[in-house]
């Protein structure tokens, strides 16, 4: 029987029957349904399997299960907030950066971990820290753009709870 490994995924504790080698993205995918981060290459080179391994991001294709025991995970489900959209989402929905969609969660996920070190990021940080995450589509532009839109909506938020504290 293979080993049983402890990690918290998205907040919950969850206890994962399967070899330590195996891949993480299988685990999330296969194990415990969380479908929305996606297998592109399988071999660390697109990003579309982006997570977050203890806040920071992480190509869950090429992560062992073993090297994510009893660390946070998060992955695009977990990344909305008290059952809204986070920040970095509504600003990928109000700049359209998608097309087909297929690397949208992993480039979400990335800049999630982006924003939450660095959460006035600037443009080259965010070229910097997304350049390893490939967009067949081409859509570049337009997530740069989602993601620096975000950084002003945090900050205006953060300024609106000011106002109120
Ligand atoms: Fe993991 Fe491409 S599927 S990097
Ligand atoms: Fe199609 Fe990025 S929107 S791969």
């Amino acid at each position: 029987m293979p080993p049983i490994t402890e990690l918290i995924v998205n907040g919950t504790r969850q206890r994962v029957e399967a070899e330590p080698e195996t891949p993480l993205l299988s685990v999330l995918r296969d194990d415990l349904g969380l479908t929305g981060t996606k297998y592109g290459c399988g071999e660390g080179q697109c990003g579309a399997c982006t997570v977050l391994i203890d806040g920071v991001a992480a190509r869950s294709c090429i992560t062992r299960l073993s090297s994510a025991a009893g660390k946070r995970v998060t992955t695009i489900e977990g990344i909305a907030a008290h059952g809204g959209l986070a920040p970095i989402q509504e600003a990928f929905l109000r700049a359209g950066a998608m097309q087909c969609g297929f690397c949208t969660a992993g480039m979400i996920v990335a800049s999630a971990g982006l924003l939450a070190r660095s959460p006035n990021a600037t443009e080259e940080e965010i070229r910097q820290s997304l350049e390893g995450n490939v967009c067949r589509c081409g859509t570049y532009p337009r997530i740069v753009a989602a993601v620096r839109m975000a950084t002003r909506m945090k900050l205006a938020a953060h300024r609106e709870e000011a106002r109120h504290a």
